[in-house]
């Protein structure tokens, strides 16, 4: 349980290029010791919109890309209902390492502990940073935690415009897999999710 966070990994030329390679170097938490590789953020290198979901889970640490896994399903079609091209967007975790433990022959999905996802966020810092998007949405408490801090919370904040030092436009929403896990409710919590991405599509359109 130690971690040195990611900060002395990070490479001294700061494009989305070299982010990339180094982060595969990186030892600033435990969590690479279990993980294939790190999943870096995927998307075009000057997208106006950066979407930070909580770390790769198992299909994305085998595929070594982002949102490719059952709740990236819901976050593309999502996307795609609130008018919001995927391909122009960036995906990216706050925490590039998948955490699991072992279920049978299964690696189950943990939620990292806060000092992990302190430990990992000069990754999400700079690659925002090398982006320079107009706007940023947080999905789920992990993100949120890791861009807002702790003062800002997705039931009371979720689809409000909220200050950010990143970005012009900030706000945050339910993760992808809450729609999945919201059993009866699910197409309600998709329709809310579908509701916050698009408040973001239209303040970038405003
Ligand atoms: N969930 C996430 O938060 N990120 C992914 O990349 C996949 C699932
Ligand atoms: Fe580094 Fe982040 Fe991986 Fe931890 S999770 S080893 S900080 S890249």
């Amino acid at each position: 349980m130690s971690e040195p966070g990611a900060e002395e990994y990070l490479p001294r030329g700061r494009s989305l290029r070299t982010l990339r390679a180094a982060v595969q170097d990186c030892h600033g938490c435990d969590l690479y010791r279990d993980a294939t590789q790190a999943v870096f953020g995927e998307g075009p290198a000057k997208a106006r919109l950066v979407l930070v979901g909580e770390t790769p889970g198992d299909r994305e640490d085998l595929a070594g890309e982002p949102f490719v896994g059952p709740a990236g399903g819901v976050l593309r079609k999502a996307l795609a209902e609130a008018g919001i091209e995927v391909d122009d967007a960036y995906l990216t975790n706050a925490v590039k390492h998948f955490k699991w433990r072992p279920q049978g022959k299964r690696r189950l999905h943990q939620t990292p502990r806060a000092g992990e996802v302190n430990a990992c966020r000069p990754w999400l810092e700079a690659e925002v940073d090398a982006i320079g998007p107009e706007a940023i949405v947080a999905l789920g408490a992990t993100a949120t935690r890791s861009l807002f801090g702790t003062k800002v919370k997705v039931m009371k904040d979720r689809g409000k415009l909220l200050k950010s030092d990143l970005v012009p436009l900030a706000t945050v929403t339910i993760h992808p897999s809450a729609v999945l896990r919201a059993g009866d409710d699910r197409a309600d919590a998709f329709d809310s999710l579908v509701a916050d991405l698009r408040a973001v599509a239209d303040a970038m359109a405003a």
